[in-house]
C-alpha cells in the first residue's frame, strides 16, 4: 500500500479533485450537501454549549470543508500536507489559517480545538497513518465537550460490496470501511463515537444515468427510513473524549 502522504502532492490530482470529484452535479458534490446539513446541525448544537469555537480541519485538502464552516468560528486552521491542495484552499477561505505539515510528524500548534473535522480521509489512510493521526487528533481536543467529526465514504455494507468482488476479480483492491472500523479507530485512541449519520443507498453510477437531483432527491428520502444509514455509502462519526 502506497503512503497516502503522497497521494494527493501534484496539481494534476488536485485539478481532478476539484473538477472532476467535486464538479458541479458530480455524486460527490451531491454528498457534500448532505454532509453540510450534518455539519451545520454539529455546530449549532455545540455553539449552544461552547462559545468562541476554536476549529482544526485536519488533511484540509481544497478546503471544502473549511471555507464553509470558518463563518461559525472564532478562529480556524487547516493543515494539509500537500501545497497543491492547499493552494487551492487558500482562494476559498477568508479566516482562516492554513499552514503546509504533516501532523503526525510536526507538532506545528500547541493550541487545543472545540471541534475537528478530517473528511475522505481515514478510509484511503494506509493502517499506521490512520492510527497515528487519529492519536494526534484526540490529543487536540480541548476538553470534553469538544467534538471530532470525521467520515468514512465507503461503508462496505452496501452496494460497495459488489464493487469490491469485482475489483478482486481484477486483481485490485478497494477500501472499505464499516460502522464496526469506525468506532473501533475511535476507541483505539480513547475516544468514543457519540453519535453516526449515513447516506447514500443509491449507486454512484445511477447518479450518472438517471440524473443527480433526481437520484439525490430519492436518496435523502430514503434516509429518512429508520435504519437506512447502516447500509448508506457515507457514514459520519461525532467522537467525544471518553469518560
Ligand atoms: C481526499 S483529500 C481530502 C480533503 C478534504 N478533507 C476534503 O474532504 O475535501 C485527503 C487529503 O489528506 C492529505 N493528507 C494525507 N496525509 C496527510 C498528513 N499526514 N497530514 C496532513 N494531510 C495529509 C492529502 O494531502 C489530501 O489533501
Amino acid at each position: 500500500m502506497k503512503d497516502y502522504r503522497t497521494s494527493h502532492q501534484s496539481e494534476r490530482i488536485t485539478r481532478q479533485y476539484e473538477e472532476k470529484i467535486y464538479g458541479q452535479g458530480s455524486y460527490d458534490d451531491f454528498l457534500w450537501m448532505w454532509e453540510k446539513g450534518v455539519l451545520t446541525k454539529e455546530v449549532d448544537d455545540l455553539s449552544q454549549d461552547v462559545s468562541d469555537l476554536a476549529y482544526l480541519d485536519f488533511a484540509c485538502g481544497t478546503g471544502r470543508i473549511i471555507a464553509y464552516l470558518e463563518e461559525y468560528m472564532e478562529r480556524s486552521v487547516g493543515v494539509d500536507i500537500a501545497k497543491e491542495m492547499l493552494g487551492v484552499a487558500e482562494r476559498k477561505i477568508k479566516t482562516s489559517k492554513l499552514i503546509c505539515a504533516d501532523l503526525t510528524k510536526q507538532n506545528v500548534t500547541t493550541e487545543k480545538f472545540d471541534l475537528i473535522t478530517a473528511f475522505r480521509f481515514f478510509l484511503n489512510a494506509q493502517p499506521e497513518l490512520r492510527e497515528e493521526s487519529m492519536r494526534v487528533l484526540g490529543s487536540m481536543l480541548r476538553n470534553k465537550n469538544s467534538l471530532l467529526i470525521f467520515n468514512m465514504h465507503g461503508n462496505l455494507w452496501n452496494y460497495r460490496m459488489l464493487t469490491k468482488i469485482w475489483y478482486a476479480i481484477g486483481g485490485r483492491r478497494l477500501n472499505v470501511a464499516s460502522l464496526r472500523s469506525g468506532r473501533r479507530l475511535a476507541r483505539n485512541h480513547g475516544l468514543e463515537v457519540v453519535r453516526w449519520y449515513g447516506f447514500g443507498l443509491i449507486p454512484k453510477t445511477f447518479y450518472r444515468f438517471f440524473g443527480s437531483r433526481a437520484m439525490f432527491v430519492l436518496d435523502t428520502f430514503l434516509s429518512r427510513i429508520p435504519g437506512t444509514r447502516y447500509i448508506s455509502y457515507d457514514l459520519v462519526f461525532v467522537c467525544r473524549q471518553k469518560n
